[in-house]
């Protein structure tokens, strides 16, 4: 089957969360499978640099606001992926992020920019760009692809398929309802039933309405995102496509995240060869300035630093954690209040509290590895990675029992689980974790048991590709049409 990826980030080349780690890593597995996989990206500076021999493959006129754009066809750097790049200079040829200027505010013309790249891969669909390649099914990641499902079940409706993946429902791509006549669709996909929400327009709801199927990164948050708690105001919108909303785990990117291969620590080992991971520990207090106390528990946090991280949580039970001569190591970047209420811990506890502010893969690698335990303590988690990196490098997770950290951490075995988003349910579980680790055996039999396991990406892969064939059925016997006037 010819899938078509689409997302705004892919690891290595741009990311700011566990999004690009999966876009990386899923096209080559589902390649495994059999399927014949490409990615479309925007032309970020980046993506410009980082993809291999890059060359036409059709040229645009104006579109979104841009004048011109080259549609670039090359291969993703170490996987020797296709990939699609959108050369639109006008659009994406900036410094900043992908979807943020570099002080912080979003890019003013997000609108135009995501939509462009949803019409780009419907535009693929048609057959119009690439006479040599058309996809039979559209995979889209996030609100900012989304816009694909609508163009896709745009008149004339393609025979493509699509697939939306929720990585996370709080990010919506929400626009004034003024500048729907920007999108290049008829008017009735501008009311409640198409991408109308609360007076404005909502991309991700382009993709909960026209995918053929949904899916979402944990069967934990596929239940949750069809409660209020969780749904973020389209709980109800989930709750429409009841029996088309599943939930497939991420998996781990064994290339990239492999204490026994790893060349960012100082030491590298397996689950039958810890000693590794003591040099690891010790070589992670020197680079961050703690105590040199082997005997000392080490916890890390590696995360943005957003309210959805329960990071607060971690602030509130550090004085605590102190008293139990744990050392704490956290690397961020984010809202500024939590920047800088770590720096004042960090600041008040030379020696027992790190601080990085700032985004480092390599680093992150060494605190992941040098660590006793990853603290996740979520007020909500699609599915989360660094829990699952933890698990891999033998760092036990302390997580809150939400989303996909309540599927993938098995509470008093390879880590452990806490209830309430409260500070009080958190030092709950932290006592428990600190009991455990007092005790040498079972401590080791917690790292064997989440090092052992499997959390590879064949298994979800398997499961993609079942949902494919799905998609393409339900494309074939109900398509998902655009709203009727
Ligand atoms: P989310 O996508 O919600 O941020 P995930 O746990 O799925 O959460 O993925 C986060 C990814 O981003 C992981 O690969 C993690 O290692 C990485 N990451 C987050 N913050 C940083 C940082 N400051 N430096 C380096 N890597 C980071
Ligand atoms: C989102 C979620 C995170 C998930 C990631 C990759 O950023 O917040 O839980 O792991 O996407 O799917």
């Amino acid at each position: 089957m010819r899938v078509l990826h689409l997302a705004a980030e892919v690891f290595p080349l741009v990311k700011t969360g566990g999004l690009a780690d999966v876009v990386a890593a899923l096209p080559p597995a589902l390649a495994e499978q059999g399927a014949d996989v490409r990615l479309l990206l925007p032309g970020h500076p980046a993506v410009l640099d980082g993809v291999k021999h890059a060359r036409p493959v059709a040229t645009l006129g104006p579109a979104f606001g841009s004048a011109r754009s080259t549609l670039l066809l090359g291969r993703m750097p170490k996987t020797d992926v296709p990939v699609y790049v959108i050369d639109s200079p006008y659009h994406f040829r900036r410094d900043g992020g992908p979807y943020q200027a570099p002080d912080g505010s979003e890019w003013p013309d997000n609108l135009q920019r995501y939509a462009y790249l949803g019409w780009i891969a419907a535009h693929l669909a048609f057959g119009e760009l690439d006479d040599k390649w058309t996809p039979e099914l559209v995979h889209a990641h996030d609100w900012h692809a989304a816009m694909a499902c609508a163009y896709l079940a745009a008149h004339p409706p393609t025979s493509a398929a699509s697939v939306f993946t929720v990585h996370n429902l709080a990010y919506q791509g929400v626009f004034p309802h003024d500048d729907a006549r920007l999108l290049g669709l008829p008017a009735r996909f501008m009311q409640p039933a198409g991408l109308e929400f609360h007076g404005q327009i909502c991309f991700m709801k382009a993709g909960l309405k026209f995918a053929d199927r949904v899916s979402t990164v944990s069967p934990t948050y596929a239940q949750e995102i069809a409660t209020p708690e969780f749904g973020a105001g389209l709980d109800g919108v989930i709750r429409g496509r009841v029996g088309e909303v599943s939930g497939i785990l991420n998996g781990i990117d064994d290339a990239v995240w492999n204490p026994a291969t790893d060349s960012a620590l100082a030491a590298r080992y397996k689950a039958d060869t810890l000693a590794g991971k003591a040099l690891c520990k010790s070589a992670l207090q020197l680079e961050a300035r703690l105590a040199q106390r082997p005997e000392a528990p080490v916890l890390t946090v590696v995360s943005r630093l957003s309210s959805q991280k329960g990071l607060d949580l971690v602030l509130a039970v550090l004085p605590e954690l102190l008293r139990h001569g744990a050392q704490v190591v956290v690397q961020g970047t984010g809202d500024p209040a939590l920047e800088s209420a770590f720096a004042i811990a960090a600041n008040a506890n030379p020696g027992a509290v790190a601080l990085h502010v700032g985004y480092d893969e390599s680093r992150a690698h060494r605190l992941i590895a040098g660590a006793d335990m990853i603290l996740v303590p979520s007020r909500f988690e699609p599915c989360g990675l660094t829990q699952l990196y933890g698990l891999r490098y033998g760092t036990v997770p302390v997580v809150r029992r939400v989303g996909g950290l309540a599927d993938t951490v098995t509470d008093g075995e390879t880590g452990f689980a806490f209830g309430e988003a409260t500070p009080f349910a958190l030092q709950a579980g932290l006592e428990r974790a600190m009991a455990a680790f007092a005790d040498a055996p079972r401590w080791y039999a917690m790292m064997q048991a989440g090092m052992a396991q499997n959390l590879g990406w064949a298994g979800p892969a398997r499961q993609y590709m079942a949902l494919y064939e799905e998609a393409c059925r339900a494309r074939r016997e109900s398509p998902r049409q655009a709203p009727s006037l």
